[in-house]
This record gives structure tokens, C-alpha cells and sequence, in this order.
């Protein structure tokens, strides 16, 4: 989602938001909305589609504000349409309120809200927020204190802007969901991304989490949770045309690689509960422990998959990972099976017509997707969001990641109670999974630069691993190819001595992924030996939990975390692996040769 605001003098308040909404176009979204305080209060307009929608009912009924808010939509909770767009107001005109993020507690705030009287007209968590801003001033507070109050009552993440009916003043804050303050000469704003108003100022502030900022026609303030005043460095930013959208990054998969933090929180939002070890999956609604799982998918979400299937069977389900191509030329019998479709967008034609095939037979069908209001997701019998927000690169980055945790996490919650100390360890590191993400994204590059230096050239590139880290194996192959255009293949480890070894020279580097000291990972070992006497120059990435200087070249450390998480921290060190190589070699690298992000024809 997106967010941009704008104060001050001289401000043509609905162009500068329009104009902002419009700088994040390239995000994608499903709905957009402004609201303007005018001198009779606060006039609202939002549209579900395309931005070109608010922009003709502003043009067929035109309003005129002196400051506002607005906000692209990509929906998590209930589906696109004009109700569930934000700005979302108290029902009275008095207070609007955009937001980006999930409100953890936002059913319990909504009841408590009901039965005060409140009456809500959408199906999103954010609603919750400007009537309780507005109960607040019911209650004789001003708006900064309301603002503040109701603020405090927020679980989850959040970035969110408010205005209230009569005060000069837009109110902001953040928790884990990025906000940025742009100081420009006499007008204030605010956007969830740098290019929201990088056309008027590129002076900004980043707000840190539980920061707030006011900003008022004739100044700024940005204040600690409590209210005390802050003096936040103002930093300048030197981004060329090219590269705003893209918020500095070169390129939207670098851009996406990084976001991966954010995603995973996003995804995890109020639906692990630390100290119970519960996990709650809302969305799947009345799903119960299915007797057999198929998983249907493709490309990346293929490798989702696997993972997916080997988890379900370690907790005792029969599960089995179908390429979504193959399956519906050939469907398995469907007896008693919830058929799970993993796929990003909701719209590859293979996986749906998978999907389509299972249903006929009878089968349970779930979507695991990104996208609210896709395909699969209105035609399978449940749904479960991965929540990564929009994703442009072709190449899958950020929703791999949340793919392999939203599986995690649908097999805790339909198949609880099979191992509770398991359990309890997997959600201690999904807790702290974003964090760790965030150490590879801080620690690897000096490291991978060199690296790809040396490797570059080379005949073909190989991947191995075993366990979880065999689809891994598969996913950075898959990667490597799609984005550099050289050789570059994944196998089972253990796969390796029964044909693709004949490959192995000394002009073959060998990727081995290695995690924990289980059996999987010792045997892995044993297959990096195999290479490693073929002459293949070898890079490990690891935990560090087994030693392997002596078999590699090259080691690459993840943190050291459960054995279901330590293989996606090794996926994010591949994304950068090969993002770096396809830079390397000057590949366009956002929109690779014959592919496409989504593939609506079998
Ligand atoms: C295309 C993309 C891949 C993606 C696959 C499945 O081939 O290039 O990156 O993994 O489709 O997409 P889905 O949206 O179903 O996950």
C-alpha cells in the first residue's frame, strides 16, 4: 500500500496527492482514496481499480482542500472495492485515517467499538482507528492526545496518517511498516515511500518505529511515543529519475530482496503467539486437519511447494508437490485430499487449471496466495495470504519467502499439538526470522561482490542440498538462470552421484547449502567431498553449526536458527548471489529474456 500527505502554504492539495498516489503506481495496487480538510470539514473520495477512477470522479465532482491525506490499496483484509478503500473515517466526518499494515487486535477493538455504538461500514482493520480517535474525543481529549491515545491501543504494524475536522494538522506515526517526512520550501509531507512527493522535496526525515510526526501548515514536529520533541537528522536524497520508484535501488529485485523483513512481519502479523506458541491462521476459516494434502504449483511457488509437502509429512500428513502443468493431464485420485494451490499472483493458468481439476474430482482446495481477490482465491474453497505486498521483479523473491512461511504456518495451525516442543522452537524463530533476514541482507554484500568476480565465466553452476534445503537447492538454480542467462541447475544432493556428477569439473562451481547437524546436513557433507575431488571450486552456505571450511573454497554465514528457518535464510544469501552475478553481467535483471511475472496461458 501506499501512503502521501501534504501541508502548507501553497499546496494544490488534491494535484500534490493525486500526483503522489500516482508516483506509487508502480507498486500496484486495487484501490485509491484522498481526504481533503475543507472549510466545512473533511470531504473523502476513494475508488476501487485503477487511480484513473478517483481521478474522474474528482474531475466529474471536483473538491478543493487546504491539506489532505491519501492512499493506494493492496488488500489483506477484505476484498477491493470503494467501502474497504481507504481514507476510512468515524462514519461523522470528523476523522480520517489512512494506514499501511496489519492491526493485530483490530476484532477486539472493533466489538468494544460496536458496542459504544460505532457503526462500521468495511470489512478492514483499519476502520477501527478513526472511531477510536473520535471516541477519544468524545471523551474531551484534543486531537494530538486522541490521536496519541488511540495509537497506543494499536497492536501489529502500522504506518498511518490522520487529520481531524477542524484542526490544521496531519498526525503520523509508524510501527514496523516504513514512513517518511518530506520538508519542503513551506509544504510538509508524508509519504509510506520516498517518490510519494520526491518532485516537490527531496529533504526528508525517516521516522524511527513508535515515532510520531505533526505536521502543521507553518512547521514539522517529530515526537517520541510519550509526546517529547525530537530533532531528527534531515537527510538529502540524490536519487535520478530511474531510480525513485524504485527507491534507490537499482533495481525493483534488489528493492523487493530488501523488503523481505517487512514482508515477514507483515506475514506473521497476529498470527503467532509467542508465549503460547499457538499460531493462528484466520484467513482458512473453518478448515480442519486434512487426511492427505496435494500441492499444486509453479516455477518458484513449485519449490514453495516442496518445502510445503515435506513439512506436512514431518507432522504425519501424506503430502505430495505436483508441478501444476503435469497434474491436470494426469490428476491423482483426490480421496480425502485438500488440493493446495501455492501460487503468487493467483492467476497462473497452470496452477488454476490444476486447481479447477482437483475441484472436479471433489477435492477440498485452498489458494495460497498474494493476491486478494485473484483467481484462485475466489474460486478455491479457502484462502490463505502470504501478505508480501505487490512484487515486480519477474523474478520471485520476497514471496518465495513468505511462501514457505505462510506453509509453516497453515501446517502449525491445522496440525497443531504433534510436537509441541517443535512447535514452541519454530515460532521462537519465526519471531525473530525478519531480524535474521535483515543480518544476511546487512552482512553479505562485500563478501558475494568478490565472490561472483571470481565465478563469473564459468561452464554451469550448480546448486545442492537435502531435507528443506533441497528445494532451496532448486529455487537458487532457478533464480541464477532466470536472471543471468548462464547454466545453472538444483539437485537433491544426494541426487548428484547418480548422473548430474558426470557434469562436475573444475569450471563448475557447486553451491551447498548446509544447515543444522542433522543427518541431512552430514550427508551433505559427504556430497561436497564428491565434488570437491572433481576439482569444482565449492561454496558452502551455512549456519556454522557443522564445520565446513575444509570442504569449501568459499563459506557464507546465515545466523544460526531452527532447522525449518535456516534454509530461507540460505535462500536470501542465493537471491543476492544471483542478483549480483546478473548485475555482474549487465543482465536486465527486473524483466528477464522471454519471461514473464505471471503466465495466463497453459
Ligand atoms: C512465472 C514467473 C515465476 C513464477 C511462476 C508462478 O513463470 O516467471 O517467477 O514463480 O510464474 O507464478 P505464481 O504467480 O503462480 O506464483
Amino acid at each position: 500500500c501506499g501512503i502521501i500527505a501534504c501541508i502548507g502554504q501553497g499546496a494544490e492539495t488534491v494535484d500534490t496527492l493525486l500526483s503522489g498516489l500516482s508516483s506509487l503506481e508502480y507498486r500496484g495496487y486495487d484501490s485509491a482514496g484522498i481526504a481533503v480538510s475543507t472549510a466545512s470539514g473533511i470531504d473523502v473520495r476513494k475508488r476501487e481499480g485503477e487511480l484513473v477512477n478517483l481521478r474522474d470522479d474528482l474531475s466529474a465532482q471536483p473538491i478543493s482542500g487546504v491539506f489532505g491525506i491519501g492512499h493506494t490499496r493492496w488488500s489483506t483484509h477484505g476484498p477491493p472495492t470503494d467501502e474497504n478503500a481507504h481514507p476510512h473515517t468515524d462514519g461523522e466526518g470528523r476523522v480520517a485515517v489512512v494506514h499501511n499494515g496489519i492491526i493485530e487486535n483490530y476484532q477486539t477493538l472493533r466489538d468494544e467499538l460496536e458496542a459504544r455504538g460505532c457503526t462500521f461500514v468495511s470489512d478492514t482493520d483499519t476502520e477501527v482507528i478513526p472511531h477510536l480517535i473520535a471516541a477519544y474525543l468524545d471523551e474531551g481529549h484534543d486531537a494530538e492526545e486522541s490521536f496519541r491515545k488511540a495509537v497506543s491501543r494499536l497492536d501489529g504494524s502500522y504506518a498511518l496518517a490522520a487529520i481531524v475536522a477542524g484542526v490544521d494538522a496531519i498526525f503520523a506515526t509508524r510501527q514496523d511498516s516504513p514512513l517518511v517526512v518530506g520538508i519542503g520550501d513551506g509544504t510538509y509531507y508524508l509519504g509510506s515511500d520516498v517518490p510519494a512527493f520526491l518532485e516537490y522535496t527531496s529533504n526528508v526525515v525517516y521516522l524511527e518505529d513508535g515515532q510520531s510526526v505533526i505536521l502543521r501548515p507553518d512547521g514539522w514536529q517529530v515526537t517520541d511515543s510519550d509526546g517529547s520533541a525530537l530533532e531528527p537528522e534531515v537527510h538529502t536524497v540524490e536519487w535520478d529519475a530511474e531510480q525513485t520508484g524504485k527507491s534507490g535501488y537499482e533495481h525493483f529485485m534488489l528493492k523487493e530482496i530488501h523488503e523481505q523483513p517487512t514482508a515477514l512481519r507483515q506475514c506473521l502479523s497476529g498470527r503467532l503467539d509467542r508465549l503460547s506458541g499457538d499460531v493462528t491462521v484466520e484467513d482458512i476459516g473453518d478448515l480442519e486437519t486434512p487426511v492427505r494434502v496435494q500441492l499444486v504449483a509453479c516455477g518458484t511457488s513449485y519449490h514453495a511447494a516442496l518445502y510445503g509437502a515435506q513439512r506436512f509429512r514431518e507432522v504425519g500428513i501424506p503430502a505430495q508437490a505436483f508441478l501444476a502443468s503435469e497434474y491436470a493431464t494426469a490428476p491423482p485420485p483426490v480421496d480425502e485430499s485438500l488440493v493446495i494451490g501455492v501460487t503468487q499472483s493467483g492467476e497462473t493458468a497452470d496452477t488454476l487449471s490444476a486447481l479447477r481439476a482437483a475441484k472436479g474430482r471433489g477435492a477440498e482446495t485452498l489458494a495460497v496466495t498474494n493476491v486478494v481477490g485473484s483467481t484462485a482465491a475466489r474460486e478455491c474453497d479457502h484462502v490463505m495470504y502470504i501478505r508480501s505486498g505487490p512484487e515486480i521483479g519477474v523474478a520471485a523473491t520476497k514471496t518465495f519467502s513468505s511462501q514457505l512461511v505462510s506453509l509453516s504456518l497453515l501446517i502449525e495451525s491445522v496440525a497443531p499439538g504433534v510436537d509441541s516442543e517443535r512447535t514452541r522452537a519454530l515460532v521462537e524463530s519465526l519471531w525473530r526470522l525478519a531480524g535474521n533476514v535483515q543480518s544476511v541482507l546487512d552482512n553479505s554484500l562485500d563478501d558475494i561482490e568478490e565472490l561472483v568476480d571470481e565465478l563469473s565465466g564459468s561452464d554451469a553452476y550448480f546448486f545442492i542440498g537435502r531435507g528443506y534445503n533441497a528445494p532451496v537447492a532448486l529455487e537458487g538454480a532457478l533464480k541464477f538462470k532466470e536472471i543471468t542467462y548462464e547454466h545453472a541447475e538444483g539437485f537433491p544432493a544426494g541426487e548428484l552421484k547418480h548422473g548430474p556428477l558426470a557434469l562436475v569439473t573444475e569450471n563448475t562451481p557447486v553451491f551447498a547449502l548446509v544447515t543444522g547437524d542433522d543427518a541431512a546436513a552430514r550427508k551433505t557433507l559427504g556430497n561436497i567431498k564428491e565434488v570437491q575431488a572433481r576439482g569444482a571450486p565449492v561454496v558452502v552456505v551455512t549456519d556454522g553449526v557443522l564445520e565446513v571450511e575444509r570442504f569449501a573454497d568459499v563459506v557464507l554465514r546465515v545466523p544460526e536458527t531452527d532447522g525449518l528457518v535456516g534454509p530461507l535464510l540460505v535462500n536470501v544469501q542465493l537471491q543476492l548471489i544471483a542478483y549480483e552475478m546478473a548485475a555482474h553481467l549487465n543482465r536486465e535483471i527486473d524483466k528477464p529474456r522471454n519471461l514473464a511475472k505471471s503466465v495466463t496461458v497453459e
